[in-house]
């Protein structure tokens, strides 16, 4: 059920039940951070192996410190310029954040939503919230309470509406190697906001390399059409005649304009039933690397870019 109801979500959430979060990145599936029983409930119901750890939302700077065993000078800087917002940090964990949230890692990725009916659910709340996006394992991400219960229908009872996700892509995953801030995924937050900030950062690369955050994982985000993305539609449609191929038009918008919208576009494509969705490539820079990013990892096939 798609409801306003926030006693309900809270209801739920202190019984150990999932329930659809709005965030203003994308909606997720949401359960008590510090209750093994009710993050496992959430691995379940998006067959998500448990190796693949989880987001803990906090309401508070002060609530995300208790989860984690103290923020560098550097984690704190990024805090304070991007929370509540799309910024997810990768620290320590606190003994109190159970091993089933980070896979076993050592260190949690912890973030404040900048979305007022999450703000207000967690401040009414006594523990933080684990919330990975509400799709099933590699499908792709929602972006409204409507695509959480077409997702999920009964399994996920109550789903909090809180209209379109402003954002409309995950947040961006920082970490930190011997200091160097590290970006383990691409997301709302451009790079080049982070590197003014704290000057040059690393992006983590998966190829040939162990997967450290999942969300990196090759053919994620998935749609059931298979994405071709080129760096030439037409020539791509000139060689392949007689496919049906809708075409994802980027071109007359910027990245920035794209983002909040580019999921929900790709789901409607999909629906439409064609035998391929091309799309081409966006310039490389600002949420243009964010948007290629989840081209690549959609795509059934992609060329250079
Ligand atoms: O914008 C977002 O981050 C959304 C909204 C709902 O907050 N959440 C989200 O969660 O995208 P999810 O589970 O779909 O993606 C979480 C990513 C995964 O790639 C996961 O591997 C990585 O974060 N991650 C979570 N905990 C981690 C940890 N302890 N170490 C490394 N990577 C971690
Ligand atoms: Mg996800």
């Amino acid at each position: 059920m798609i409801t306003n109801d926030l006693a309900l979500a809270i209801d739920s959430l202190h019984r150990d039940e999932v329930i659809g979060l709005p965030t203003e990145t994308v909606y997720g599936l949401a359960a008590n951070a510090l209750s093994t029983a009710a993050v496992r409930r959430i691995y379940d119901i998006k067959k998500r192996p448990s190796t693949h750890p989880l987001i803990v939302h906090a309401a508070t700077l002060d609530q995300a410190i208790e989860c984690v065993d103290g923020f560098s000078p550097q984690a704190l800087l990024l805090a304070d310029a991007f929370w509540p917002g799309p910024l997810t940090l990768l620290i320590e964990k606190h003994d109190r954040i159970p091993d089933l949230v980070t896979a076993g890692s050592p260190r949690v990725a912890i973030r404040i939503p900048d979305h007022p009916i999450a703000l207000e659910l967690l401040s009414r709340l006594p523990f933080p919230l684990v919330a990975p996006s509400a799709n099933p394992f590699t499908k792709v991400s929602p972006t409204r309470a409507e695509d959480v219960q077409a997702y999920f229908g009964t399994l996920v009872p109550v789903i909090l509406q809180g209209g379109p996700s402003r954002r409309g892509i995950e947040s961006t995953i920082v970490g930190f190697e011997k200091g160097v801030a590290v970006i383990y995924r691409l997301g709302a937050i451009p790079v080049e906001s982070i590197e003014r900030l704290i000057g040059p950062v690393t992006i983590y690369q998966t190829a040939g390399a162990p997967i450290v955050s999942p969300g990196n994982a090759q053919k994620h985000y998935a749609p059931d059409t298979p994405l071709v993305v080129s760096a030439d539609n037409q020539a791509y449609l000139k060689s392949h005649p007689g496919l049906r191929a809708a075409v994802f038009a980027h071109r007359h918008m910027v990245p920035d304009q794209l983002a909040p919208v580019f999921y929900s576009r790709l789901k409607e494509l999909d629906r439409l039933g064609y035998d391929v969705l091309l799309a081409e490539w966006f310039p490389d820079e600002g949420l243009g690397r964010t948007l290629n990013d989840r081209l690549r990892r959609s795509a059934q096939f992609s060329d250079v870019q």
